[in-house]
């Protein structure tokens, strides 16, 4: 019988969702007593765990003073420490945030910022968009045209903004013919020559995930690419867009994940685990000279909602960046990363299924495949993600299995995102745990 699972419809025995009760530190515990630790921190969010009191209590304390200043109105000492936090972790070269309520509409006004650049130079022809498929940009309609996850985009076609999808980077899966050195460089031409195609003058900017997320599995950039995307987009008057929703705020083990890759992005997204989930939380970030032609010509930026800067939410935001840096949490993530790789590949170890494990920092794919030489996948039917899901709720752990990420349909990928500060016993727990349920799951189609 087919049933719905996160709005994919699946015909595997998916029971009701478990309700959740409370969560400590890495665990969480539903109505029936049963605990998980949560490998995934729920979609790459929960920087922190769960229960971090020193964030609770930032909250309660501000709730007792004012839930909200407008802010068209106030501003406020949580708005401007979260934007200090904000703009000391991204670098020099970027001089302004709009805090607003999540990734979507983060990325929405990264779009909207872009435009009203182009705009206030007089450049009025430069509207078109270039992304890369199997990328996820969000939900709300401007930024699902330029997602590559045909799933979530199917009911929608037709309606989207025209927008042109590149081929996805992938060192996993280079396009027919392309060898993993040549990607870099075959990849970014693909660029420069759609730039050229549309006419320079037409494009307002390139948008892409530093390090793909649930649409490819974890994918981050061969060497050398965002360099060379960044040179391409200079010369050609293009905006750089980087999406860190997902790869953002630390969780490759830098604050911008680009860092790594030595290149700054005029506009850039961050969400999820800037405000660790305790409350909704985004924000478009931009540089010094993206302000300042659109406040010579506008006097700001013309994005923001009712929300933006919510009192309440900046001061969730400002507690786990203080507790983020405070703790060196970010340099933790970057220097632990190897070990948890290690602990994840010794957990994996023997199943011939395991195609590739790969990422940064706590943020992680692995990608299964029906035969590791051909790096076939399993066909759809099987469900293999989904069944490594449910093996893993039954054994009491949380990830985030994704599928898709070979051709938009095809594809079973896990992805694991534990909490910055996860002890070394909770990522021993999370590794065991996913190596029996993967074995479990791949037995269910046969493949013991
Ligand atoms: C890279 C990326 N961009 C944007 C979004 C949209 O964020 P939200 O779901 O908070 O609207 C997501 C969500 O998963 C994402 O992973």
């Amino acid at each position: 019988m087919s049933k719905t699972v996160t709005g994919i419809s699946t015909t595997i025995a998916a029971g009701p969702l478990p309700k959740v009760a409370w969560g400590k530190g890495g665990h969480v515990t539903d109505s029936t007593d049963k605990t998980y630790v949560d490998g995934s921190g729920g979609p790459a969010v929960y920087s922190l765990g769960y229960g971090n009191e020193e964030v609770t209590e930032a909250i309660k304390a501000q709730l007792d003073r004012i839930m909200h200043g407008y802010r068209y109105t106030f501003t406020s000492d949580p708005l401007e420490e979260l934007t200090e936090y904000i703009l000391a972790g991204c670098g020099p070269e970027f001089g302004a945030v709009v805090l607003v309520s999540g990734g979507s509409e983060a990325m929405e006004s990264c779009l909207k910022i872009a435009l009203q650049y182009h705009s206030a130079r007089g450049e009025i022809s430069r509207r078109r968009f270039i992304s890369r498929q199997r990328s996820w940009h969000g939900n709300t309609l401007g930024v699902l045209a330029l997602s590559g996850f045909a799933e979530r985009r199917a009911p929608f076609e037709g309606a989207l903004m025209p927008a042109s999808l590149l081929s996805p980077v992938n060192a996993y899966r280079p396009p027919e013919g392309v060898s993993p050195d040549e990607l870099a460089r075959h990849c970014a031409h693909e660029l420069e020559e759609e730039i050229l195609r549309l006419g320079p003058d037409t494009v307002a900017a390139f948008v892409f995930e530093p390090v793909v997320g649930a649409a490819g599995g974890v994918v981050p950039a061969p060497t050398g690419y965002a360099a060379m995307v960044r040179e391409i987009c200079t010369r050609h008057g293009v905006l750089m867009i980087a999406d860190e929703v997902m790869c953002g705020s630390g969780r490759c083990g830098t604050y911008r994940a680009l860092t790594h890759d030595d290149v700054v992005p005029d506009i850039m997204s961050i969400a999820k685990g800037m405000s660790g989930g305790y409350i909704p939380l985004g924000a478009a970030v931009y540089s010094i000279p993206v302000r300042d032609a659109i406040t010579a010509t506008y006097g700001g930026v013309m994005t923001g909602h009712t929300f933006t800067g919510h009192t309440v939410a900046c001061a969730a935001g400002a507690a786990v960046h203080r507790i983020f840096r405070r703790d060196g949490l970010i340099e933790h993530v970057g220097a632990n990363g190897s070990h948890l790789r290690a602990l994840l590949a010794e957990a994996l170890a023997g199943i011939d299924e395991v195609g590739d494990l790969r990422g940064r920092g706590y943020f992680i794919g692995i990608e299964l495949v029906a035969d590791p030489v051909t790096k076939t996948p399993f066909p759809r039917d099987r469900e293999l993600f989904l069944r490594v899901r449910e093996c893993a709720l039954a054994n009491g752990l949380i990830c985030y299995p994704s599928g898709g990420n070979v051709d938009g349909v095809l594809g079973d990928t896990i992805i694991l995102a534990p909490r910055y500060n996860a002890p070394d016993a909770e990522l021993v727990e999370i590794a065991g745990k996913l190596g029996v349920s993967v074995r479990q799951a791949l037995a269910q189609i046969g493949r013991d």
